[in-house]
């Protein structure tokens, strides 16, 4: 057991060796799910061929709410830290395992808990409203959550008299701003695959598919937003897809969704809008993609890396998480 938390200590994940190289995982991972109780929960921004083996694909809210309600006694989370942080809060007594310690989120680095503490201090007797995208100090620092999803309901849900810290998305906190009239003291984060999308490159795309539909995440900035025709949470865009006539898409989000997306309406067509940077798949999030059918299989059988958090961080944390669930 020594050895392999070295390995995970190096790598953050634990290779195969030579003699399981020529298994067939998918199967040997349905074999083990099945003999520890695990449930498989995936984000809709991993490689396809991992939704395609979940138990349950979902945005970061639907996913928060199976993790709440499972009866696995092992919830394998692929997706990034910050969602199996948020699964372990809510289930601290099941063991909760990511396939790759490194599967971080720029997001969320770029709202340290010490500085965010600093931020509220500097606004007191203001309520502090976190996006899931954040760490459990964070959230143990915050009085409730949101995803992106719901964000417009739980600042609703704040008496307008009240004075509202939001972060740590700037594009999110803004949008949702507008949307609801109130203004709000706005953390400065941002994520890098969502904050990175070439106005110009799609309005290339526009311009050469006149028909195509621009559909956009709410964390992208203001102008990637005013010329697309619908903004939304994941499962808000795979909905849209779904039932809106349009037979061509703009999908200005992380590329993962179009799986779903194709999968719900095989005759339509995606485009994934592209990133400032033509020569690299920057509408990628590397983070989400560092999940691999080859770590899923190795952190079911040894169930390494296992989330722990602090009780008293996690208890903390859990209240703005649960409050949010109870407004969902
Ligand atoms: P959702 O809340 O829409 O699942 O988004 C999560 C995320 O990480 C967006 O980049
Ligand atoms: Fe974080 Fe952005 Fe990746 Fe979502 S897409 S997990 S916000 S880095």
């Amino acid at each position: 057991m020594k050895i392999l938390n070295k390995e995970i200590l190096k790598n953050g994940f634990i290779s195969l060796n030579t003699n399981e190289k020529d298994l067939n995982l998918k199967d040997e991972i349905n074999k083990l799910k099945k003999e520890k109780n695990a449930v498989i929960l995936a984000h809709y921004y991993v490689k396809g061929e991992i939704q395609d083996i979940a138990d349950f694909v979902g945005d970061s809210l639907a996913l928060s709410q199976k993790a709440a309600e499972t009866h696995a006694d092992i919830i394998v989370f692929v997706g990034v830290h910050f969602m199996a942080e948020t699964a372990k809060i809510l289930s601290p007594q099941k063991k909760v395992i990511l396939p790759d310690l490194n599967a971080g989120c720029s997001l969320a680095d770029s709202c340290p808990d010490n500085d965010f503490r600093e931020f509220i201090l500097k606004h007191p007797d203001h309520t502090v409203i976190s996006y899931v995208n954040t760490s459990a100090k964070v959230k143990a620092l915050t009085d409730i959550v949101c995803t992106s999803s719901n964000a417009v309901k739980i600042v609703e849900s704040i008496p307008k008299e009240k004075q509202i810290i939001f972060g740590p998305d700037r594009n999110l906190g803004n949008y949702i701003s507008r949307l609801t009239d109130r203004e709000m003291v706005i953390w400065d984060g941002a994520c890098h695959v969502h904050s990175e999308f070439s106005l110009d490159g799609i309005l290339e795309q526009k311009k050469n598919n006149p028909d195509a539909v621009i559909i956009a995440h709410p964390e992208c900035p203001k102008p990637i937003l005013t010329i697309s025709e619908f903004v939304g949470s994941t499962s808000a865009l795979i909905k849209f897809t779904k039932e809106n006539s349009a037979k061509t898409f703009i999908v200005a989000t992380e590329p993962g969704v179009i799986h779903e997306m194709k999968k719900l309406s095989a005759d339509k067509f995606f485009i994934p809008a592209p990133g400032e940077d033509a020569e690299c798949a920057c509408s990628e999030c590397e983070f989400m993609k560092l999940n691999s059918i080859e770590k899923l299989y190795s952190c079911l059988k040894y169930e390494q890396p296992e989330i722990l958090i602090n009780e008293e961080i996690r208890k903390k944390a859990y209240i703005p998480i649960k409050r949010m669930l109870d407004l969902s």
